[in-house]
């Protein structure tokens, strides 16, 4: 299919508008629901969406409320902020996809979103705003530095925060330290009114390259790399093992693999049998490459 692109200069565009396209592209992004307390103890819980780690030494999370862009006016999350420097930051499941929406309305500073959304306020250990209690896993915070990046609506300001405690429930953790995806069923936000649910069928894994280098596409051979079955995500596979297998190596596969060879009548079946190979993970990479080398 002949790909045209749009392209657009922000400038361009209505506030809005880019905000829309900004956020149905950097899609869909985790979310952070933070509770924080005002000067004289009120909570407030609000979920931000412009959030992510970005260091584990100093343990780091930025998430950004930003300016209304209906009002040019700072949240109250931000104003509390300000003030008390502290936030809890509580992970968003499926479960509790709907009450985190209640506490996104835009309620007055002295409402209670615990109170609002029916979620339930428990102590922090090291900071004073709340933990959400239904939430799988919170970070209690101290903020660092607020750096803001405009004074019109839409505006970001950006939490920087460090992360002093972490509570993690023990229920979604498969070995140490590690969390099972399915188990903590995380929500993420897209465009519009989009989310999408990080479990399930939705998952898969794709094996970390950085152990080791990768032959790359320029060293696939050409009968291969210009087969037109086989498609980038497939190539990809076979670009990232370590070796092209040697002229040797193959006839040796020949050899070893005759009742495995017998069963291809044709080309057409090798190139089957490997893409079917390769849309598993874990998989056996380098014996569809030795496969598919034999076609030459
Ligand atoms: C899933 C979700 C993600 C959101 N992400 C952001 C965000 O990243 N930045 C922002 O300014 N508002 C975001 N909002 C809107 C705020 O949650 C909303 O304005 C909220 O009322 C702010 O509360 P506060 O005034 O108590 O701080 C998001 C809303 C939802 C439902």
């Amino acid at each position: 299919m002949k790909k045209k692109f749009i392209t657009i200069e922000p400038k361009e565009l209505k506030i809005p508008d880019l905000h829309q396209t900004l956020l149905g592209l950097v899609s869909p992004r985790p979310i952070a629901f933070a509770s924080t307390i005002d000067k004289e103890g009120n909570p407030n819980l609000a979920p931000f969406s412009f959030f992510n780690v970005f260091s584990s030494n100093p343990p780091t999370v930025i998430f950004s409320p930003n300016r209304s862009g209906k009002t040019g006016k700072n949240k109250d999350t931000i104003h509390n902020l300000m003030d008390t420097m502290e936030v809890v930051i509580n992970m968003v499941n499926f479960d509790i996809v709907q009450q985190m929406n209640v506490a996104a309305c835009e309620y007055p500073a002295d409402i209670n979103e615990f109170i609002k959304s029916g979620l339930t306020p428990i102590e922090s250990d090291l900071v004073k705003p709340f933990r959400v209690k239904e939430t799988p896993a919170q970070l209690e915070c101290k903020v660092e530095q607020i750096i803001t990046l405009g004074s019109q609506g839409g505006a970001g300001n950006l939490v920087v925060c460090r992360v002093l405690k972490i509570h993690i429930d023990e229920n979604i953790i498969h070995e140490k330290y590690k969390i099972d995806p399915h188990k903590i069923d995380l929500v993420a936000r897209m465009g519009a009114d989009f989310y999408c649910r990080a479990s399930g069928n939705a998952v898969f894994e794709v094996p970390k390259p950085n152990q080791k280098m990768g032959i790359g596409f320029d060293n696939l051979p050409d009968f291969i790399k210009l087969h037109k079955d086989l498609t980038g995500n497939e190539l990809g596979q076979l670009a990232n093992l370590e070796n092209l297998p040697s002229s040797e190596e193959i006839q040796n596969f020949i050899q070893e693999n005759q009742d495995f060879l017998n069963q291809f009548h044709n080309e057409h079946d090798k190139i089957l049998w490997a893409k079917k190979e390769l849309s598993v993970y874990p998989n056996d990479t380098i014996k569809v490459l030795k496969l598919l080398m034999t076609l030459k």
